[in-house]
């Protein structure tokens, strides 16, 4: 039941800020930031991005130094991404089997640095180790296998968890992978050991940047829509997620973002479980040169966005812009 105007005038409600604040629905915080960081080799060394102004690849001590910020502004949770000297790249990405490795190494810096109040979540794919940019193991074809791979990535997430990862998030669509992982993690008893599931990630042209950010958009030839999902599918979305979700996933991951909040709706709605969002590097790319040509407000379209995907109804959202949004949040 509702009166009508002019009994019923909705703007009263919102004619004055203290009204507005009171009235308001959902609230971003720092806590719903995940804040994706590029991990490079060498000492001392930061590497601006140019395809993603305003973000850059950290050597391990750096991207120690980006965590303890994280955890000062109220982040709880880095996502680690390592760009692999090329030499140490192969057909079958043996370098993400390294206990050695830079995700691993970074890892470590992480926890020596800020203990235990931050959540690490690694990346879980060969895309940062393979010399062909796939984010699995090829065929004479160039198709990526899918069992073959999924063991590959078995072993990746027991590494990533050995060197103290909290949250491992398998980002490859290959099938099957999630509970393969889990009864490996179970096996190994790494009970705690979370699994964020990229369950519906698009074969999107949103990953642009990213991919160069960790070296492989020069590898790659071709695309990757023989696993990432069909930009004009809904339905399977669901059927992914819930997949993933019997598997033994703790949460799961729509990406990328705001092109698909209608997918972190229905997820929502459908399976009532933490559902994230990732905000990718062709979104954060958008912002930034609306910024640059002078077209936007980089604070308001930040806030706005990342509120956006709270009212869908995400848990939480993976942004390169996550700090600055947690300094303009007050933190
Ligand atoms: C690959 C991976 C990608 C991203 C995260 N993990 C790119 C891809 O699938 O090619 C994209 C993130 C972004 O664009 O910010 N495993």
């Amino acid at each position: 039941m509702t009166a009508a105007y002019p009994a019923l005038r909705l703007r009263r409600t919102r004619a004055s800020a203290w009204s507005r604040s009171l009235h308001r629905e959902i609230a971003l915080s720092p806590a719903d930031l995940i804040w994706p960081l590029f991990v490079t080799s060498g000492s001392g060394v930061e590497e601006p991005i140019a395809s993603l102004p305003g973000v850059s690849r950290w050597c391990t001590a750096g991207i120690a130094a980006r965590a303890r910020e994280a955890a000062a502004l109220g982040i709880p949770c880095v996502a680690l991404f390592p760009n692999t000297p090329p030499g140490l790249r192969d057909p079958l990405g043996r370098e993400a089997l390294n206990p050695d490795n830079l995700m691993c190494r970074a890892v470590r810096a992480i926890r020596d640095a800020v203990g235990g109040d931050i959540g690490i979540l690694t990346d879980v794919a060969l895309d940062p180790y393979t010399s062909h940019g796939q984010d699995g193991l090829i065929d004479d074809a160039g198709y990526v296998l899918n069992d073959a791979t999924s063991e590959v990535l078995v072993g990746q997430s027991l590494n990533q968890a050995a060197a103290g990862a909290d949250i491992i998030a398998p980002s490859d669509m290959m099938d099957g992978r999630i509970g393969a992982i889990r009864s490996a993690l179970e096996g190994a008893d790494y009970h705690n050991v979370q699994i964020m599931s990229y369950a519906a990630k698009y074969a999107s042209a949103f990953y642009g940047p990213f991919r160069d950010a960790v070296g492989s958009s020069g590898l790659l030839k071709g695309d990757k829509k023989t696993y990432q999902m069909d930009p004009g599918n809904a339905e399977e979305a669901l059927r992914e997620v819930a997949l993933d979700l019997a598997e033994g996933a703790d949460s799961v991951m729509v990406k990328p973002g705001l092109p698909y909040l209608d997918i972190v709706v229905r997820v929502k709605q459908r399976f009532e479980v933490p559902v994230f969002a990732y905000q990718v590097s062709g979104e954060y790319a958008m912002i930034e040169a609306a910024v640059a040509a002078g077209a936007a407000d980089r604070d308001a379209m930040v806030l706005e966005t990342l509120t956006s995907f709270k009212r869908a109804g995400c848990s939480g959202v993976l942004t390169y812009h996550a700090a600055h949004a947690a300094r303009l949040l007050g933190a």
